[in-house]
């Protein structure tokens, strides 16, 4: 590729950002791509189809998915994580942690065409290993380490650490939002993630950049239910 089309590439992709931004700001539908189909994809998924948003779940085995999306209603459908992926202007990433790196080794190009790809999932000793949680950890945590395994994609962490169980009854708390602390370093992913976050009825509150994505796990001080000032009181004490 010459100097020239490459500039004309990179102009004519930052250019089409805004434009998606831009229509989730108008409040019309994100396609969105979820890489899982488990209890906290199937819970945040069918927040966004209430919002209005197609959904498409994915798993290794998408027939399993039928009931699911039947449940959901004609804005879910169920494919492949390839589909998912490319079906999704938004994706998420919903999935055990130590499986990151090998959606990275088979997704990583496509997932950086997207204009936000939120990273849910978190490494949790008891279900990925104690080894893996410590490299992790020794390697800045989630968050650095999702951005490593998925190169050049727009990674903002959220929803991280709110149970599945409770995410339908936390939504849209009249005039007592919950906050969801995010981390992220793109302005433009980061600006979606929010919308997206307040459209189903949650108030997100920016903690840092994808470096704090170490706090958005279960069992540290941001974990759980927190309104949006007390989220902000707890990150201001954090390094
Ligand atoms: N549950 C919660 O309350 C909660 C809350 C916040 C964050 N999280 C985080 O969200 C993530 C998922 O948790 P969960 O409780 O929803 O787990 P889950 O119910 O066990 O679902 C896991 C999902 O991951 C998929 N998956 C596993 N390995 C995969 C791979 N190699 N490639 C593609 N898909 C794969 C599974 O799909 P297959 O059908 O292909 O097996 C399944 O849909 C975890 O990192 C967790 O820490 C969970």
């Amino acid at each position: 590729m010459t100097k020239r089309v490459f500039l004309l590439t990179v102009v004519l992709s930052l250019a089409a950002l805004p434009r998606i931004a831009g229509a989730q700001a108008t409040g019309s539908p994100m396609k969105i791509g979820m890489v899982g189909a488990g209890r906290e994809s199937g819970a945040l998924g069918a927040l966004f189809v209430k919002a209005g948003h197609p959904v498409m779940f994915s798993s290794r085995n998408p027939e399993n998915l039928k009931s699911l999306v039947a449940g959901l209603g004609p804005l879910a459908q169920a494919g492949t994580v390839a589909e998912a992926i490319a079906f999704g202007d938004v994706v998420l990433i919903v999935i055990p942690y130590a499986a990151m790196e090998q959606i990275g080794q088979a997704h990583a190009g496509a997932l950086a065409q997207k204009v936000l790809v939120m990273d849910v999932s978190n490494p949790i000793a008891r279900r990925d290993g104690e080894d893996f949680v410590k490299s992790v950890g020794a390697q800045g945590g989630p968050g650095l380490m999702t951005a490593k395994f998925l190169p050049g994609a727009r990674v903002v962490r959220a929803f991280n650490a709110i149970g599945a169980g409770r995410l339908a009854e936390l939504a849209q708390r009249a005039g007592n939002p919950v906050g969801v602390p995010i981390a992220g370093d793109d302005s433009q992913a980061i600006a979606v993630a929010q919308s997206l976050i307040r459209e189903i009825g949650f108030e997100p509150v920016l903690v840092g950049g994808l470096d704090k994505g170490k706090y958005l796990v279960p069992g540290t001080p941001l974990a759980g239910e927190h309104t949006p000032a007390e989220i902000r009181q707890i990150a201001g004490g954090l390094q």
